[in-house]
């Protein structure tokens, strides 16, 4: 057995509140995995739900392979054929799902924080489950960015003073929030670039607005975003997106991508829009990450299941 602190939380919803102790042991479990290190043993059977009130193709599968992986037995939950169709609440149904005997609920969904009604309960509320944010509207993404700092660590191996571009529609993107906040507090400078109506000034806090032409030579990273066109209601942007324009002016074309430094990488979350936030050819390019993201995402959520799973003593962990 290696020498890893592990973490244990009663839910996994934001990484606000996640130490950088925490993140460091979360990384270095998730490494151990990738390794082919031993899951622990589970005494108990632990059934999980993966409910998806919005659409995912990676993510969705990316937890369920984790949940396997960890030896979970996984229950099938359908929202398109689900009672919140008939007006359920999310609580109600989590309700629902704790009395049939489902002890962690990984969830994403639409409206920012709805976490909240089920992680703060009330008088008279005994809900008893866990809950693993898959992405709450544009709020948090949380296990997109620990995947996202396993895969700048096992990059570079470390953090600090590392410069990390985050481009493109930064006000709606949850990959975005979890990341700026996360890469502050482990020591990278974190620079932003995209439409300027698609940034706002409360993201200043956390690191500067440039040009994209004046930050692609300096970075170390480059992170990518998809423009989020399903949280644009009422947007006026919206209807004047051009994406020819936008790749011409935000993305990273063949020109952008060779005054990039030699051990410069390209981040995305996915789904890419090629020839938008990134050239078609460049998606499997060496220095694009696309791809060991998606794999590195299996190893983490292992990490972050299990951090929940100890938390909450299930399976007879702790
Ligand atoms: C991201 C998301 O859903 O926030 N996708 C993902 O989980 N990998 C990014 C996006 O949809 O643009």
């Amino acid at each position: 057995m290696e020498n890893i602190n592990l973490v244990s939380l009663p839910h996994f919803v934001s990484v606000e509140n996640l130490h950088v102790d925490e993140v460091e042991a979360l990384i270095k479990r998730a490494e151990y995995f990738k390794r082919g290190g031993a899951t622990p043993r589970l005494t108990k059977p632990v059934y999980v739900t993966n409910m998806f009130f919005e659409d995912s193709s990676r993510t969705h599968t990316s937890f369920e392979m984790a949940e396997r992986k960890l030896g979970l037995t996984v229950i099938p939950f359908d929202p398109a054929h689900s009672s919140v169709n008939k007006g359920e609440t999310l609580y109600d149904t989590s309700l629902i799902m704790n009395a049939l005997g489902v002890n962690l609920e990984v969830i994403r969904h639409s409206q920012n924080e709805y976490y909240n009604d089920l992680i703060n309960l009330k008088e008279h509320q005994h809900l008893n489950i866990g809950v693993i944010n898959a992405g709450d509207g544009s709020g948090q993404h949380p296990s997109q960015c620990m995947l996202d700092m396993m895969t700048i660590h096992e990059h570079f191996g470390h953090f600090k003073g590392l410069k990390v571009a985050i481009v493109g529609d930064i006000t709606n993107s949850r990959v975005a929030k979890s990341d700026m906040e996360l890469l502050t507090r482990l020591g990278a400078e974190v620079y932003f670039s995209g439409p300027s109506y698609w940034y706002s000034k409360e993201f200043d806090k956390y690191g500067k607005y440039e040009e994209l032409d004046k930050l692609v030579s300096n970075m170390d990273v480059m992170m990518l975003l998809r423009v989020q066109h399903e949280r644009h209601a009422g947007d006026p942007n919206e209807k004047k997106f051009d994406a020819k324009a936008y790749h011409e002016k935000y993305g990273i074309n063949h020109k952008r991508y060779n005054e990039l430094k030699p051990d410069t990488i390209i981040m995305h979350p996915g789904p890419i829009n090629h020839d938008v936030e990134l050239s078609g050819d460049l998606v499997e390019s060496d220095k694009c990450m696309f791809v060991r993201q998606m794999q590195n995402g299996v190893f983490m959520r292992m990490a972050m299941i299990e951090a929940v799973l100890r938390g909450r003593k299930l399976g007879g962990l702790d």
